[in-house]
């Protein structure tokens, strides 16, 4: 996967673009990555990339010619390749997004800063606006290299096992139960039981049972749409039961 990033601090990408898994899979070819800064494409002496707003108001926007030829220069145009600019305006990153964009063989990401970005930039150029949450950053930076990571664990051969990611929160509509590893016991705490049995039909049993409770326990929501079988709607009543009979209260009481 090639994926371009557009930004006025390409210095801020240094440390999680270079370390661990990333950087392994750059190392092992999966993942082709460059940073482009925005200010090469500014044409007066002060290499001036933000403006005041028209209409008044506090802060600065970035102007719209340095990104537009930026992107134009970079990115083909005729190669359907996904321009999404990150900024809080944008659909909410999920799972699923994180697998859509990792399907397609390049991509490019487009940090806004300051108070926001010409709207101008976003008609020309920009093919999809994408947020990591309901909160404000200083810029696309931090939102960027989330859904690079999010993006490149996901391409075939990056984790060292094939389906390493099959099993994560969200990739099955669950959050994930928890995890142990040595010493079986760990300042009093015991490692469940099933775990240590060998048993691999309880265990996966145990397991699921532990992801539908931890969901719904931290994230009901998630359960309206999830896939549940048979075993799993049946375990969720026992969980709702177990919820009322703590409360002291009868069903309909
Ligand atoms: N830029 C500023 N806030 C952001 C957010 N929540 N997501 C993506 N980009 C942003």
């Amino acid at each position: 996967m090639h994926i371009d990033i557009f930004t006025l601090f390409p210095d801020m990408f240094t440390g999680p673009l270079t370390e661990s898994i990333l950087k392994r899979a750059q190392e092992m070819g999966k993942l082709s990555l460059r940073l482009h800064d925005i200010r090469s494409w500014t044409v007066d002496k002060h290499n001036t990339a933000d403006d005041t707003p028209y209409g008044g108001g506090g802060g600065m926007i970035m102007k719209p010619e340095p990104i537009v030829a930026a992107v134009e220069d970079i990115v083909p145009q005729d190669a359907d390749v996904p321009v999404i600019l990150l900024s809080p305006q944008g659909r909410l990153f999920t799972q699923d997004i994180a697998y859509q964009l990792s399907q397609n063989e390049h991509i490019a990401l487009v940090c806004g800063h300051y108070e926001g970005i010409d709207e101008r930039v976003i008609e020309l150029v920009i093919t999809d606006e994408i947020s990591i949450g309901d909160y404000v950053l200083t810029g696309g930076e931090l939102a960027a290299m989330i859904i690079v990571d999010a993006v490149v664990r996901l391409l075939p051969g990056v984790l060292g096992a094939p389906d390493a990611h099959c099993y994560d929160s969200h990739s099955t509509g669950l959050l994930e139960g928890p995890h142990y590893t040595r010493p079986p016991m760990f300042h009093g705490l015991p490692v469940p039981d099933v775990l240590l049995s060998g048993h691999e039909a309880n265990i996966e049993k145990w397991r699921r049972q532990a992801s539908l409770r931890r969901t719904w326990q931290r994230r009901p929501d998630l359960l309206l749409t999830a896939e549940l079988s048979k075993d799993d709607k049946a375990f969720l009543l026992t969980l709702a039961q177990e919820d009322i009979e703590q409360r002291g209260m009868r069903p309909g009481g």
